[in-house]
């Protein structure tokens, strides 16, 4: 009896761990299915890919004919480089002088100097292509740069301007006046704070709020409130979404070691909406709605357009599809859901991309144009996530302070813009703003294709993206030619245009005019020549090839 009792727990205690072992396997597979199938979906095979990959450049000769152009193309290419590289050192001249001589000392100007376009050819284009860093005034929807040239500024600051220059330059300036007779006093709040809190409150539809002094900081923030609360570990973040540069959300390239308590899944996907019904160590999602311009993309930037097969399209409606969607599962599975419109609050819509999808989150963070043109990050959220104690444990807290959080003079730039923003005038801007940003997209779209150059734009309302329509290697140059067409743009080029929402239809036709110039110039100059039958798929295996060369010294 007692050997038949022996063998019958035996035999129930293996199959309790054979079946926890099974259910283990699942959930693991679950997790695997649930990624995107990229280099961006899998993080750490991201990480080591990008050890592996070997540094080398091309040698003038294949700098313009990498691609295996004919002579006769590399001569047209090398010829209009020529002009170009001419018309930088004279029209620039004053702007590339100063930046050549602090670049040495100015970290962030070497990394973003070097990464405008792919590495391959990334030298030459700056030793010949110098266009200089540095500005000294804005005006209207223009910036103007030492030499005294006027671009219309399509960098929008990295998303912060969104009403105009001159809307930000009122908001410090009425800002200094508020706040004069207090100046720096921090630890104790300015009067303004009291005016900031309610507006965000109303806007976001939310209880409580917290000041910090970056968007990074705000999602910092919002993800240690979730696990606090929620007592689970996991923060889940969507492929290519960029939430700042915190180790926690950026688990890939670009930061030196794991983030073990990430999961990136597939955006816009079933089997990601399995993963949070089913595992219990989620505290929150995170959701970058810039994202719906290219679901499961990296931001695009120039420097990773080794070919054209960059692809952006705006579903609204899918999106808010799947928004909805998201809130259903994280509301029954008690994660957090947090829309972080550090980029796009304030510019889709009055009351961000909670409004402008229908979609209410549970914590929503804010920055760069909230300040008003001074830096920000804003956490908003549900009264039972922000607190960051507990009565009942009091040395169990959730630690968050910031020397410089709510700063007199930040606050009250927020107290302008969130006043001005109210008034009528700039409230109307909102209005149509979807149908007036389609239609312009349409408009150069039109242009373009009726001109027969091989590049078209995609846009989320007035943040645009470039995409080319023809397979090539030399797409990277564009950005070269709309700045000598007097068009800033930011260090990721034509990956990411931001236009403010004072762009009247006079200086967009002027930018598109420009746009078309740029292009026709480039295509004129042969970098569009491509052999027949060219494929992204033939230039992406080309380049591999190159690099296991580069990569184990053989030749192939
Ligand atoms: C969606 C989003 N979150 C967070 C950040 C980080 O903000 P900051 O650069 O102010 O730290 C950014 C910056 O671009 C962003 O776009």
């Amino acid at each position: 009896m007692e050997i038949e009792n022996t063998a019958l727990t035996f035999y129930l205690t293996s199959g309790a761990a054979v079946a926890a072992a099974l259910a283990r396997i699942k959930t693991r597979l679950e997790l695997s299915k649930a990624k995107h199938p990229s280099l961006a979906g899998h993080s750490k095979m991201a990480r080591r890919v990008a050890r592996l990959l070997p540094g080398y450049e091309y040698d003038e000769t294949q700098f313009f004919a990498s691609d295996d152009a004919p002579e006769d193309v590399a001569a047209q290419r090398r010829a209009g480089f020529k002009r170009l590289s001419a018309l930088y050192a004279e029209r620039f001249a004053k702007s590339a002088a100063m930046t050549t001589e602090v670049a040495q000392s100015i970290s962030d100007m070497q990394f973003t100097g070097a990464y405008r376009v792919p590495f391959q050819y990334s030298r030459h284009v700056r030793e010949n292509l110098k266009g200089g860093s540095f500005v000294q005034s804005s005006s209207g929807v223009t910036v103007t740069d030492l030499d005294g040239n006027v671009f219309y500024d399509l960098t929008g600051s990295y998303g912060v301007n969104v009403f105009g220059y001159d809307f930000y330059k009122a908001c410090i300036a009425a800002a200094n006046e508020k706040v004069r007779d207090l100046g720096p006093v921090l630890g104790a709040y300015h009067p303004v704070v009291a005016y900031n809190v309610k507006r965000l409150r109303e806007i976001s539809g939310l209880d409580e709020v917290s000041f910090h002094m970056s968007g990074t900081e705000a999602v910092m923030q919002a993800v240690r409130l979730a696990r606090y609360h929620t007592k689970r570990s996991h923060l889940v973040r969507f492929c290519g979404a960029y939430h700042g540069w915190w180790g926690d959300v950026q688990p890939g390239v670009g930061n030196p070691v794991p983030a073990h308590e990430t999961y990136t899944l597939k955006e816009m996907d079933p089997d990601a909406l399995r993963v949070l019904r089913r595992r219990r160590d989620i505290a929150c999602v995170l959701v970058n709605p810039l994202q719906a311009l290219h679901p499961n993309g990296n931001a695009p930037g120039d420097s990773s357009l080794v070919d054209s097969s960059r692809s952006a399209h705006f579903d609204r409606a899918g999106y808010t599809a799947w928004l909805k969607e998201l809130r259903e599962v994280c509301t029954e599975r008690g994660i957090a859901l947090i829309f972080d419109e550090v980029f796009v609050g304030f510019r889709l819509a009055y009351g961000g991309a909670q409004e402008y999808f229908g979609v209410r989150a549970d914590m929503v963070t804010y920055g760069k144009t909230l300040g008003g043109g001074l830096p920000v990050g804003v956490v908003c959220g549900r009264a039972d996530l922000m607190k960051r104690y507990r009565e009942d444990r009091p040395a169990d807290i959730c630690f968050a302070r910031g020397t410089f959080n709510a700063h007199p003079y930040v606050m009250a730039a927020m107290h302008e813009f969130l006043e001005r923003i109210e008034q009528g005038d700039t409230r109307w801007i909102y209005a149509g703003l979807d149908t007036l940003w389609n239609r312009r997209a349409q408009q150069l779209n039109a242009r373009l294709a009726v001109a027969g150059l091989p590049v078209q734009v995609a846009n989320l309302s007035s943040i645009w993206t470039v995409v080319y329509t023809k397979p090539s290697r030399y797409n990277w140059m564009l950005q070269y030619y709309l700045r000598a067409e007097g068009l800033a743009l930011s260090w990721v080029g034509s990956g990411r245009l931001i236009f403010s929402l004072n762009y009247s239809d006079a200086d967009f036709e002027a930018v598109a005019a420009r746009f078309a110039a740029a292009c026709a110039a480039m295509q004129r100059d042969g970098w569009w020549w491509a052999p027949a039958g060219l494929s992204n798929k033939a230039i992406k295996r080309r380049i591999l090839k190159e690099m296991v060369e580069h990569r184990f010294g053989v030749s192939l």
